[in-house]
């Protein structure tokens, strides 16, 4: 059975990258666009391959799910021998629970419809919450991009820096980075008051005079980093701040308001196709390499192990 990249629009330039690591050439998909919004992707041969889908479902997140579960459909039907989703981002996943009545579980709504599709396997790199397995009928891989991005902090950070964990739901995230780093975790208390507003209530740990690594899953709006930074000021922090996130989606207003705090580096993926919008202050480290060595493994049958995030 032959291993098979196939990419939807928004997996192109990491697919891209990941074949070029395995080796390969990517499986072709074309994506045709009706006027009405509507999209019909056409894939190439990929009867009794092992097809590997890579599609994020990063911002606009409605339509890349949807394409992503039309190539699932499309390959299944295409005579796939095995079909394994590879989607870096999974939008959705924050809405993992009601937050008050009247509002759906969104993340367990686009599980089940990936899932409809039949496919055999979702690998997905630092979700918002290890509870999406839970969620998914399929097996799921939860791939983390801590260790690439702790590797690319440690020649930048001095010796005395805290990690931070922006909000109580980060807390492990930022754990993993501690133990990489060899440092401790401080905690930010904040409440979301919209979806582009949060407020900072309290820090958990001592920060005073000491530089702050604020890391989180991932950068939207922004605000939950401003948030962060303005409290950690407030409480002593030294003015010299990093920031890590796996995702950086960067939808507005977020460059404008990390322009304007003391962040001196923000470090993301290219979980999301930064080539346009990345603003300059933001480094990139690619994370194909690691999907390569993951896609290899599950193609040979072999475990993930350390690829895996830790739960
Ligand atoms: C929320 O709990 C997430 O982990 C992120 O902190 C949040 O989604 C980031 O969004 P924004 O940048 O809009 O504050």
């Amino acid at each position: 059975m032959k291993a098979r990249i196939v990419a939807g629009a928004a997996g192109r330039p990491l697919a891209a990258a990941i074949t070029t690591e395995l080796g390969i050439e990517p499986t072709a998909c074309v994506v045709e666009r009706f006027p009405d919004g509507e999209v019909r992707p056409t894939v190439a041969c990929v009867s009794g391959g092992d097809v590997y889908v890579v599609q994020p479902t990063g911002p606009p997140a409605g339509s890349h799910v949807v394409e992503l579960l039309l190539i699932l459909d499309a390959c299944r039907r295409a005579g796939a021998d095995r079909i394994t989703a590879v989607v870096p981002y999974f939008g959705y996943a924050r809405q993992d629970r009601r937050s008050r009545g009247g509002q759906a579980v969104g993340a367990r709504v686009v599980a089940n419809a990936i899932a409809s599709t039949k496919v055999d396997r979702l690998v997905v790199v630092d979700p918002h919450t290890p509870a999406l397995e839970a969620m998914c009928a399929m097996p799921v891989e939860m791939l983390t991009a801590v260790p690439i991005l702790a590797h690319a902090l440690r020649a930048s950070i001095p010796s005395d820096a805290i990690v931070v964990a922006p909000d109580l739901g980060a807390v492990k995230l930022a754990e993993h980075y501690a133990s990489q780093l060899g440092t401790r975790v401080v905690v930010v208390r904040k409440t979301r008051e919209t979806g582009t507003r949060v407020r900072a209530e309290e820090v958990v740990g001592n920060i005073r005079g000491r530089p702050a690594v604020i890391v989180d899953d991932m950068i939207s709006t922004g605000g939950t980093i401003e948030a962060a930074v303005r409290t950690l000021l407030e409480h002593g922090a030294a003015p010299d701040m990093v920031v890590a996130a796996t995702h950086g989606l960067l939808v507005r207003p977020a460059t404008d308001r990390l322009d304007a705090l003391p962040i001196r580096r923000i470090l993301v993926t290219d979980t999301i196709d930064q080539r346009e919008k990345k603003p300059p202050s933001v480094d990139v480290h690619s994370i194909a390499p690691m999907l390569a060595d993951a896609i290899g493994r599950l193609h040979r049958g072999q475990a993930l192990d350390e690829l895996l995030i830790r739960t």
